[in-house]
């Protein structure tokens, strides 16, 4: 308790991680321990803009717009204005569900990106919008090269519909610093997730079943070259896998055709300090893959 009220009152004045060489000591003064000596900070996290080209009511392209230049960081975690489609019911049987399944996921892979943000706005696929206030949609550059999932919305990334906005999204930037990346700028962050949860309980197979064809559009209109999944509940639905993270992470995974390296989701690190050094070796084997 001490030990972490301490901590909690360091937060925030630190150094920001540094990119260092692999073969660098990971324990004292690694990146990981620089960041988590700032990470509870309530410090704001950079204002980013909205993009018009990105904005609901804009053009609608095939293919995620094209990065401007030099641009800031491009905000898509607006909420845009909710529609209502027809609700989709809970199919009872797997004869059932398969039609359904089939044609709204045929439906969702030929959104474009505005749309497929209304869509997302609007979803009533499963009893998750029943409770929550916000969709979250992602948040970032829409051709990034890095693409990260989490898992679900919390309550602070509810109320705001932006994903990681709180003390794990504090972490998780600094973890994309420590290899030179920062959020909306050549990285966009989602979940598999878009709806929080209520208190953020685990996600059930009906809802991610409903969300993935989501998070495979905003794939395949992003294009990202690589694909970091954090925490064990992200790490087990892009894998189809039940294995546990410990067994998933130190190699590099495929998630339709694209690299996926797993790491542990920052929350996690915040309580369990000693794996973070593990994270930084996931991260270095990122940017080994990516650069290769
Ligand atoms: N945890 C997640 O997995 N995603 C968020 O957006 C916030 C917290």
């Amino acid at each position: 308790m001490i030990r972490r009220h301490l901590l909690l009152k360091e937060m925030g004045l630190g150094p920001i991680w540094r990119l260092r060489d692999q073969g660098d000591d990971l324990d004292d003064g690694s990146p990981f321990a620089e960041a988590l000596t700032e990470v509870e900070t309530p410090a704001p996290i950079a204002p980013i803009e909205s993009a018009p080209a990105n904005s609901p009511g804009s053009t609608p392209s095939a293919r995620a717009p094209a990065r401007a230049p030099a641009s800031p960081p491009t905000r898509i975690g607006t909420p845009p204005p909710r529609v209502a489609p027809p609700r989709v019911a809970t199919p009872q049987t797997t004869a059932e569900a398969l039609p359904l399944a089939t044609a709204r996921t045929a439906h969702i892979q030929q959104l474009d990106w505005p749309t497929l943000q209304q869509e997302i706005a609007g979803c009533r696929a499963c009893r998750l919008c029943e409770s929550r206030k916000n969709t979250v949609f992602g948040v970032g550059d829409p051709q990034a090269d890095w693409l990260i999932v989490g898992e679900a919305p919390g309550g602070e990334e509810d109320r705001r519909g932006e994903p990681f906005v709180g003390p794990a999204g504090k972490l998780l930037d600094n973890m994309l610093a420590s290899i030179g990346l920062k959020r909306g700028d050549n990285v966009f962050i989602a979940n598999v997730l878009k709806c929080r949860p209520p208190q953020n309980r685990d996600p059930d197979p009906h809802e991610v079943a409903q969300c993935e064809p989501f998070l495979l559009r905003q794939i395949e209109l992003i294009q990202p070259k690589i694909i970091i999944a954090l925490g064990r509940f992200a790490a087990q639905s892009l894998t189809k896998s039940d294995a546990r993270i410990g067994s998933l992470r130190g190699q590099v995974h495929q998630y339709h055709g694209r690299p996926l390296i797993i790491t542990y989701h920052p929350a996690y690190l915040l309580r369990n300090l000693p794996d973070k050094a593990k994270a930084w070796e996931d991260l270095c084997l990122a940017r080994q893959t990516f650069q290769q």
